[in-house]
């Protein structure tokens, strides 16, 4: 059985989580896009893991996992992360592969990401300052990109980064007045990482294929979320990557239909970080209570995130571009406390309603969202193991989410542990 896990609003629907209890059942977990602008935390027991490239899979000693094709790869991120990982003392020993082909992400590319955003003022995205745009920008681009596969011939490697840093130094002049950077120093950085990770560097693809044919169970893990998809995101407040589960076929090179089931995460409410529309927020009293309760804090960059009430027309959108089967349902606990609850069902959009969410952004600003009320609950969920057990409001409230969404929920959040899950 081989399963994607993908989020369906902005990013940040706990996917970490999700990929962590259904990584038990599985041999194999692979990241197929994105890179450290990703921030996944899993909670077991009273440890807290917070991982931005490996995948969430990886804190399971029995696990193979893999960076695959489209994942942008920051080398100093990923060492620090598997360091982290020996300290507590879980081994990658054996069962980590990264993809020939992955691009690195280098000290330029964050400074670029910097330089552009600051540039770009009151327009500006609102990136991580990961280099992750730059990144893929190069990679499109072809001429000054590094792939992992590089580290193999160091000799070859000190020779682009001569031209590349050549390259970038008079755009970076031309555009930002910015100081140039020597390109030893960026090589003398390449033949550490080399060192650390070229060992784990394979082909990837011809890996996951062998995988597949010998009966393996793969879960592929989505980063970022469907609204945040290059293609089929709110362009440009979006990310540089195809994170929705479209993104799965080339970021890996397993087609679609070897996938058996995808599985879509969502929380209980709508966040987002960074610019661009957001029909639901609610920038007031009510969007500070959840930013609160839910610590809606980033786990990449620490900047708070901009809250507002469910939005099923973006969640039906990412269930019908993503294939989704079933929905996982998280931070229920932290809508506790509010006397009400609204959920977006439509949007009126030139006097007309509209249920298929427009991702052009021009007309996702006229949308004006057509809200359902459903009343609220006081209890704490954080102890409930049982759905039944679960306030009538909440379950209604489930339930309704649902129908809606026309995709069923098997799996309810009520708190950031693995434990904290309810099965359905
Ligand atoms: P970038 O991916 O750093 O280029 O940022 C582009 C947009 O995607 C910005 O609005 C970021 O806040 C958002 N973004 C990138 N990664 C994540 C994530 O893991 N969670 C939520 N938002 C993200």
């Amino acid at each position: 059985m081989n399963i994607c896990v993908v989020g369906l609003q902005w990013g940040d629907e706990g996917k970490g989580k999700v990929v962590d209890i259904l990584a038990e059942q599985c041999d194999m977990v692979v990241r197929y896009g994105g890179g450290s602008n990703a921030g996944h935390t899993v909670v077991i027991g009273d440890e807290r893991f917070a991982l931005h490239l490996l995948p969430s899979g990886s804190i399971r000693g029995d696990v193979a996992c893999v960076i695959a094709n489209a994942v942008v790869l920051d080398p100093e991120v990923l060492i620090g992360e598997i360091t982290g990982l020996a300290e507590r003392g879980i081994s990658l020993e054996g069962r980590f592969f990264i993809s020939e082909n992955a691009h690195v992400v280098l000290d330029y590319h964050k400074k670029e990401d910097q330089l552009r955003e600051e540039s770009l003022g009151k327009h500006k995205i609102g990136t991580t300052i990961r280099g992750i745009g730059p990144c893929y920008a190069d990679k499109v681009g072809r001429s000054y990109a590094v792939r992992m596969g590089d580290f193999r011939d160091l000799d070859a490697l000190s020779a682009k980064l001569e031209t590349i840093m050549a390259y970038k130094n008079k755009l970076f002049g031309a555009l930002y007045g910015a100081e140039p950077t020597e390109a030893g120093a960026i090589v003398e950085k390449c033949k550490l990482y080399a060192e650390k990770l070229a060992p784990f560097v394979t082909d990837t693809t011809e890996l996951l294929h062998t995988a597949i044919e010998g009966g393996r169970s793969l879960l592929f893990e989505g980063a970022q979320g469907s609204l945040l998809d290059l293609d089929h995101g709110t362009f440009p407040y979006v990310t540089s990557s195809n994170s929705s589960s479209l993104g799965l076929p080339s970021g890996c090179g397993v087609p679609a239909r070897m996938v058996n089931k995808y599985i879509g995460v969502i929380k209980a409410y709508t966040t987002r970080v960074g610019a661009g529309p957001f029909p639901t927020e609610q920038d007031n009293e009510i969007g500070n209570f959840i930013r609160e309760a839910g610590n809606e804090y980033g786990t990449t960059t620490g900047r708070p995130r901009r809250c507002g009430w469910f939005d099923a027309v973006a969640v039906l959108y990412g269930v019908k571009i993503g294939s989704i089967d079933s929905l996982v349902l998280l931070h229920l606990d932290t809508l506790s406390g509010l006397k009400e609850l609204k959920v977006a069902r439509a949007y009126e959009i030139d006097g007309e309603e509209k249920t298929f969410f427009p991702a052009n952004i021009a007309r996702l600003a006229k949308a004006k969202p057509v809200y359902e009320t459903l009343p609220g609950w006081d209890e704490d969920l954080t102890g409930v193991t049982k759905f039944e057990d679960l306030p009538a409001n909440a379950q209604a409230y489930v339930r309704r989410i649902e129908e809606i969404v026309g995709t069923p929920v098997g799996m309810v959040g009520v708190g950031p542990k693995r434990s904290q899950t309810i099965m359905r």
